[in-house]
């Protein structure tokens, strides 16, 4: 039996009308982050909201298993775009598996940013057997606060140790292991990425899923490639930006007895890129 797993990643829900917006509604923290919106952003993003419906579509017309979204659900980490972009996932959300992205961890004022947590308090950061072919590890690369324009993650090395027990589990060896993280590890073609937007402990990551990890499924980095496996590195599917304008789409995953068979690019609508 083939298992569909639809991989999608940072739609970036705006708010509405954003230009009309108040500084003083913003925070100044956002205003700070507003000016990526008036650089060029905000345009690119303007019609997010409904690309994210369109691909809640796609994964009833594809017969999706699993969705998977790996971060950045958000633009600002503010409420309004948290509750647009739980009523648009609604219809997913027993068959979603998320976590949150560096713009979904703004804080509010000087606190940490909860939001992610009330909209989606089904989402889990456990590793979990989703079928006996699959299993996802997801690993936080963002940590509990994120700052606009400062958007590198981190990857510490208990995180690493406990990735590593779970991978050479036993129990998961007949399935296909799949670690969920927001940051890319690399650009692609194994590049660096650059020092403000990088993954911290992105060597010591790809070293830790060499040889027990079937691939590391992220975003963050706004391109979507799917890099093969090689020495001392696993298979890395970036998903880019499933909703940014001129780049839409998201990649179809499909599992055969535990392993990847088919990893397949799609535009909006569904279609084979
Ligand atoms: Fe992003
Ligand atoms: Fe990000």
């Amino acid at each position: 039996m083939t298992l569909r797993l639809l991989h999608f990643s940072d739609p970036h829900v705006q708010l509405p009308r954003w230009r009309e917006r108040s500084l003083r509604e913003l925070g100044p923290l956002r205003a700070l982050a507003t000016v990526e919106l008036w650089k060029g952003r905000g345009r690119d993003y303007d019609g997010a909201l409904d690309k994210l419906r369109a691909i809640v579509r796609d994964a009833d017309a594809l017969r999706a298993d699993f969705c998977i979204l790996t971060g950045d659900l958000t633009q600002l980490a503010h409420e309004e775009e948290f509750a647009l972009a739980r009523q648009a996932l609604e219809p997913i959300v027993p068959r979603l598996l998320c976590i949150p992205g560096n713009h979904d961890r703004y804080p509010l004022g000087t606190t940490a940013n909860k939001l992610y947590e009330k909209y989606f308090p089904e989402a889990s950061l456990l590793p979990r057997a989703i079928t006996d072919q699959v299993a996802v590890v997801p690993v936080d690369t963002v940590g509990e606060l994120s700052w606009p324009v400062l958007s590198h993650g981190r990857v510490e090395r208990p995180q690493l140790r406990q990735l590593e027990r779970t991978l050479g589990d036993p129990a998961w060896a007949a399935r296909c292991k799949l670690v969920l993280t927001h940051h890319s590890p690399t650009r692609r073609g194994a590049r660096r990425d650059w020092p403000l937007h990088d993954l911290r402990g992105a060597g010591a990551l790809l070293r830790s899923c060499a040889s027990g990890a079937d691939a590391i499924l992220c975003g963050h980095v706004h391109d979507r490639f799917d890099d093969a496996a090689r020495a001392g590195r696993p298979r890395v599917i970036c998903a880019g930006s499933a909703t940014e304008r001129n780049k839409e789409g998201y990649w179809l995953i499909e599992i055969e007895r535990g392993r990847i068979a088919a990893v397949t690019r799609r535009r909006l609508g569904g279609a084979t890129a």
